[in-house]
């Protein structure tokens, strides 16, 4: 698929295919002056010091040095390509959102796509057990859309001010610089909230064949919204054309050794083949009332909703048809953000999306710089106008001579939108503190995916498990994950107790405690039924 402009550069150009020849380029200076010899150095006679004037020297070790920028704090090691979002049911979207990017069937809208492993560095291997991150930039003619997934439908946590805890349990131990499973455990043994990402981690889905054999999961529930302000939940969900395909334990632990970069090559490949990587775009819908009345909280990202609660509906398809030219300027430099939306999607009150709109932008003005959305991959296809102005790296003409901020002698001109953002949701009630607590509804899923693992899946399940717990020293971690497991099922609970050298001991729940879970969501978000 074509694009308006170069990727890398920004430059207007025209379509280009990663098998372009190489242009006729003069090797020069920072400043385009040629220069004849890349590797040689002034000094004095053949055998002496060497001279500060040798600016060309001085240039050329200067920007070395300045080669590696922050790498992501999570999801660093990465690999991606650019495609193509087609719309398949317009039909269906438009009963509920006036998204661009679902207006007409047959629509494409340009699409940048970033797979992502989580807790390793930006060097480690693409075969760890790890959640993967399946980010998608869309370029729709109203502005970009990011759809930030991972290849899970739920999430280890839903209070967002445990998620640095959380990450800090998964990397490096502050002394040792090691992985640390009793860290690892402790965490997670101690927030029971975990246990279905657990669960699905500690399967075969957590040590995926690639990246292109997997499914992606919004995750979250966010917000359908239509011209006329009538919104509805909705959650996004892209099955791989290619077929689920997972290493077994034994297949990654291997693949981890002999090609690190196995997934990134298996991509890179693919596309360069002409394979290009499908999925299919589905969506699910609860209405404000229907999700009062839903047996699960949809605003906790522990919990999904189901197909056969929730039927999936297909809305579109994309591909990835072109690989980066250049990898830092179009994937490391890509800057993907649930907060980057169009009108027809909005957040929900889902506290950990809500605390993920502060952290993407946040972290890319630090990882990118402040004029981020300036670099070329970042860039809308539409015009940008507004008062933001100035600050480093600002490259794109600053926005010229229009006033830097709202003036009636130059005016700029404010869209009428169709409705007023405001009124969608109506929220009452004090400031408090908010935590969840674990309760018996936090144990459904765990089951339910248990009973829906096949004899051999539950045994690699019980395996994985215990290969990893059974190699942390404290038995008191030990013993409390395996109460969590043991609650959800008790011969899974039994099968890792004999693995890891513990009894079961039964699960206590703390009988009070604040907590922001009910079972439902609150009816004050219904202001507008639909
Ligand atoms: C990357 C924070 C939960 C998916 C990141 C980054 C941060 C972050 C700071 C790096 C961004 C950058 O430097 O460009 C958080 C916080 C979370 C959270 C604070 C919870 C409180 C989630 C969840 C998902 C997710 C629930 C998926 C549903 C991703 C993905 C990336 C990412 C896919 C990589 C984006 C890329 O490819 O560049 N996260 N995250 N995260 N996160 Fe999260």
């Amino acid at each position: 698929e074509a694009f308006s402009f170069d990727l890398a550069t920004g430059f207007q150009t025209q379509e280009q295919t990663s098998s372009k020849p190489a242009p006729e380029v003069v090797f020069t200076n920072e400043g385009g002056t040629p220069y004849s010899q890349p590797y040689d150095a002034q000094r004095i006679g053949s055998d002496g010091p060497l001279l500060l004037q040798d600016v060309h020297l001085i240039e050329h070790l200067a920007h070395f040095a300045r080669e590696r920028i922050p790498e992501r704090v999570v999801h660093a090691k990465g690999a991606g390509g650019h495609g193509y979002f087609e719309v398949t049911n317009a039909e269906f979207a438009k009963k509920y959102t006036m998204m661009d990017v679902f207006s007409e069937n047959g629509l494409k809208t340009p699409i940048t796509v970033r797979f992502s492993t989580v807790g390793g560095e930006s060097g480690s291997a693409d075969s760890a057990r790890d959640p993967r991150g399946f980010s998608v930039k869309f370029r729709s003619r109203k502005g970009i859309w990011d759809l930030v997934m991972n290849n899970t439908p739920v999430f280890f946590i839903r209070d967002p001010s445990k998620f640095p805890h959380f990450i800090h349990t998964q990397k490096r131990n502050p002394q040792t610089h090691l992985k640390d499973k009793d860290l690892f455990w402790d965490y997670l043994s101690s927030n029971p909230e975990s246990l279905y990402q657990v669960m699905r981690l500690f399967s075969d889905l957590g040590t995926p064949c690639g990246f292109t054999h997997m499914n992606g999961w919004g995750s979250h529930t966010y917000r359908w919204i239509k011209e006329d302000g009538k919104w509805v939940y909705v959650k996004l969900f892209a099955e791989t054309m290619q077929g689920v395909r997972n290493f077994t334990n034994a297949e990654a632990v291997a693949m981890q050794g002999n090609n690190p970069d196995f997934a990134t090559e298996d991509l890179f490949s693919s596309i360069e083949n002409g394979s290009y990587p499908g999925w299919t775009l589905y969506a699910q819908v609860l209405t404000p009332s229907q999700a009062e009345r839903f047996k699960y909280n949809v605003l906790d990202l522990t919990k999904d909703w189901g197909f056969d609660d929730v039927p999936k509906t297909e809305i579109g398809k994309f591909y990835i048809t072109k690989n980066p030219d250049n990898y830092f300027a179009e994937i490391e430099q890509a800057a993907f953000s649930p907060a980057r939306m169009i009108d027809g999607w909005a957040l929900s009150a889902d506290p950990v999306l809500q605390a993920r709109s502060f952290s993407y932008p946040d972290a890319q003005r630090y990882r990118l710089g402040a004029n981020y959305m300036q670099i070329p991959v970042n860039t809308p296809t539409c015009p940008v106008a507004n008062f933001e102005r100035d600050g480093q790296m600002n490259v794109q003409g600053n926005q010229g001579s229009r006033p830097n901020y709202l003036s009636t002698l130059s005016p700029i001109q404010l869209p009428k939108l169709p409705y007023v953002e405001d009124t969608h949701q109506q929220w009452t009630g004090g400031a408090v503190r908010s935590l969840s607590r674990v309760t018996e509804i936090d144990f459904d899923w765990p089951r339910r995916f248990w009973n829906s693992l096949s004899e051999q899946d539950q045994q690699n399940l019980i395996s994985n498990i215990v290969g990893h717990l059974g190699l942390v020293k404290s038995v008191e971690v030990r013993k409390r994950q395996v109460a969590l497991f043991a609650h959800a099922n008790a011969t899974l609970g039994q099968a890792i107790a004999d693995g890891v050298g513990v009894p079961v001991v039964a699960l206590e729940f703390p009988d009070s405690g604040p907590t922001w879970l009910n079972t439902t969501v609150p009816s004050s978000t219904s202001t507008l039924n639909y």
